[in-house]
């Protein structure tokens, strides 16, 4: 391990540039705008994957982005990781509010990152985080170190859903065949306070759209005689949340899991700065459902977020209209055991019940996904403990997330697989926003602790 370790700080350097010209192709798959790019990037990371060795290099082709697939079987009796990650990166708008150009990278200070990070879109969600395994597969390789088998999966289309991928999984039951699954994707509670993520919420997703008239109507002419749908969508969304901040969809909750009391003060544990979170944020409070801590309120607690809403006269000065639509987009987020095909019916069912005569009402359905819970007590578990302890030199706390990642159920559930979720971002990385970037501090621990992972699983798997 000595010699994989004395390899990752002799080309530290090379790394940190071969992620930057990753981070140079623009590879956002939510616009088609940038398909090329996408198709680019795919191809660079099977070469970065084909010149560090690994075998049977494919791009492999699907209805939609590819997916790239690399190996190296070492020994059929050994265990088998499979690395998953993915290639393209979240849109960069709004635009104006990077300071830095999002595909220039730019390495940067900040008060979190006194030793820098790397200002782009995808720094750390996720290139910068997927580049980390393919680089310490490098140094286990080149090192001669490398204890089991390793299958790299690693998609475009993350960022929107995972659709292809999902078909890919079920066809290649074979090629998949491993023990475990491990992904780099999420994060860390702090740098001095290593974490392993050990939940994800679910997703349900829904656009919806109010009608009212037939056409834009003068304010002055119409205003108060009929449903303006704007109004109307704004009581609509308001009346979704009671005033607990507890969601007022009938059945919403039936299925939910509520943690024990002991689960929850094992939660509680976790070292979280109210101040410093409001600090941050230059909020003067939180805000949540009643009864539930922050930590709680995002992660074990399902939650309801419009994410955009739109309709009407937006531009310059005034013009007095009655739109005839009005629009919003709005998340679930989910909790173990919410379906999210169910929710969304549950939705879909309310909302159209809620709505006024005089109104209309179109409900349309994005992708979802399912909750994920992963336990402590598995060797996949124990050994990513390990090694963070070793390279951090703290034991890492168990915590749980709020984001998603839709595919970890489904692994288990089509490959019967486990996932460990082996993050190295922070919240404060500004994933899916203006200026995201990622700490050389956590770019680097992850390249040195991966290694780590893959001899403890191997041995504890022997043993
Ligand atoms: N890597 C994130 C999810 C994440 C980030 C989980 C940090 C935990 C901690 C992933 O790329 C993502 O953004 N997922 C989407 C869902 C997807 C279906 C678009 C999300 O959570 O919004
Ligand atoms: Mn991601
Ligand atoms: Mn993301």
């Amino acid at each position: 391990m000595e010699s994989t370790q004395a390899y990752i700080q002799s080309n530290k350097e090379r790394f940190l540039k071969e992620l930057i010209d990753l981070l140079r192709i623009p590879s956002v798959s939510a616009d088609p705008a940038f398909a090329g790019d996408v198709r680019k990037t795919a191809e660079l990371l099977a070469a970065g994957l084909e010149n560090v060795g690994a075998d049977n290099v494919e791009i492999c082709e699907t209805a939609g982005y590819p997916i790239v697939y690399g190996d190296k079987i070492i020994d059929p009796s050994l265990p088998t990781v499979l690395v998953y990650g993915h290639y393209d990166v979240q849109p960069a708008d709004p635009i104006e509010l990077w300071i830095s150009p999002p595909f220039d990278p730019v390495i940067k200070k900040t008060d979190i990152h006194p030793e820098g990070a790397i200002f782009a879109r995808g720094a750390c969600d996720d290139k910068g985080q997927m580049f980390m395994h393919v680089k310490a597969f490098e140094a286990m390789i080149k090192s001669g170190s490398l204890p089991c088998n390793v299958k790299f999966m690693i998609e475009g289309e993350e960022e929107v859903g995972s659709e292809n991928l999902g078909l890919f999984v079920k066809n290649n039951h074979d090629r998949l065949d491993a023990d475990i699954i491990l992904v780099s994707d999420t994060g860390i509670f702090a740098n001095d306070v290593p974490s392993i993520t050990t939940g994800l919420r679910g997703l349900s997703y829904v656009e919806v759209e109010v009608t009212g008239p037939n056409r834009d109507l003068h304010s002055g002419l119409y205003g108060g005689c009929v449903a303006n749908p704007i109004n109307i969508l704004s009581k609509m969304i308001a009346s979704l949340h009671d005033e607990n901040n507890k969601i007022t969809i009938p059945g919403f909750y039936d299925k939910v899991i509520e943690l024990s009391d002991e689960e929850r003060s094992e939660m509680a544990k976790a070292p979280f700065k109210k101040e410093g979170y409001l600090k941050a944020l230059d909020i003067e409070d939180v805000y949540g459902e009643t009864g539930y801590s922050t930590m709680e309120r995002g992660s074990i607690r399902p939650t309801l977020d419009v994410n955009g809403i739109w309709g009407g006269y937006t531009g310059e000065g005034a013009k007095t209209v009655i739109a005839s639509q009005a629009f919003a987009k709005i998340s679930m987020r989910l909790v173990p055991d919410q379906d999210p095909k169910e929710i969304t019916q549950l939705f879909y069912d309310h909302f159209i019940s809620i709505a006024p005569l005089g109104t209309r009402v179109k409900v349309t359905p994005h992708h979802g996904g399912e909750a994920a819970v992963t336990p402590i007590d598995s060797i996949g578990y124990k050994a990513a403990s390990m090694a963070y302890e070793k390279t951090f030199g703290k034991k890492p706390i168990p915590v749980r997330s709020g984001g998603s990642i839709p595919i970890v159920a489904m692994f288990e559930k089509e490959l019967g697989l486990k996932t460990i979720l082996m993050g190295f971002g922070l919240d404060s990385d500004a994933i899916h926003s203006p200026n995201e970037h990622y700490g050389l501090f956590n770019f680097y621990k992850g390249i040195e602790t991966i290694p780590y992972f893959f001899s403890y699983y191997s041995k504890l798997v022997k043993s």
